[in-house]
C-alpha cells in the first residue's frame, strides 16, 4: 500500500454515466465556462478514457483524455474547488500520463488558458513544454482567449 495519504485513501476508477450529475456540478463550480452535460455524455459514449477520483463516497476529481495516432490529448482535468491544493491534481495528472504510456502513446498534448496559472504551473512542473498557441480558442468575458498548447514526450 502507498505511504502517500493522497494515494492511500483515494481510488481512481472509470467514470460512468451515473457520475454525470456530480461531474457537471464540479465542472460548473471550477470553470468560468464549464462543459455541458452533453459533452461529458458524448465523451463517455465515444469511449474516450474518462476517469473519476473517489474519496470515500465522494467523487472529487476527473479526467478526460483521447488517443489517436500514437498521441494522447488531455481534454479535461478538474479537481472540485474544495479539494484543490491537496495534491489531487498531481495525482490525476500522473494517472493520465501512466495510462497514455500503457496505450503506447509517444506524446501527450493539452490546451490551457494563459489566465489559468494553477493549470499552467501544474503542467509545467510535470515537464510539459509550450509548443504553440491556438488563437481565440476559448470563450472569455471580453471576447475570446488564446490557448497555450503544451506537449509532454512520453
Ligand atoms: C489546475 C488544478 C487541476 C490543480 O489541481 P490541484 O489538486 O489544486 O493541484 P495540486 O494540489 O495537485 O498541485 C499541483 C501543482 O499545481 C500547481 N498549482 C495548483 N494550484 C495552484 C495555484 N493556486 N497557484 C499556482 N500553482 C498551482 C502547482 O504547481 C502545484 O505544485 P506545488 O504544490 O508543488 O506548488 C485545479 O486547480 C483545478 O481543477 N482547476 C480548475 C480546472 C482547471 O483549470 N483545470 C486545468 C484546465 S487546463
Amino acid at each position: 500500500m502507498s505511504s502517500n495519504p493522497v494515494e492511500q485513501y483515494s481510488l481512481i476508477r472509470q467514470m460512468t454515466a451515473d457520475d454525470l450529475d456530480c461531474v457537471v456540478e464540479i465542472d460548473q463550480a471550477a470553470y468560468p465556462y464549464p462543459w455541458t452535460r452533453g459533452i461529458f455524455a458524448d465523451c463517455i459514449r465515444a469511449a474516450y478514457d474518462c476517469f473519476a477520483l473517489q474519496l470515500g463516497e465522494d467523487l472529487i476529481a476527473y479526467t478526460i483524455q483521447s488517443t489517436a495516432a500514437g498521441g494522447n490529448h488531455l481534454l479535461n482535468l478538474c479537481v472540485a474547488p474544495r479539494w484543490q491544493r491537496n495534491g489531487y491534481g498531481k495525482l490525476m495528472l500522473n494517472h493520465v500520463i501512466r495510462h497514455a504510456r500503457l496505450q503506447k502513446c509517444t506524446s501527450m498534448f493539452l490546451e490551457v488558458r494563459p489566465s489559468n496559472p494553477s493549470g499552467f504551473r501544474l503542467y509545467e512542473q510535470k515537464g510539459f513544454a509550450i509548443v504553440g498557441k491556438r488563437p481565440g480558442y476559448y470563450r472569455a468575458d471580453d471576447g475570446r482567449e488564446d490557448a497555450i498548447v503544451m506537449r509532454l514526450d512520453l
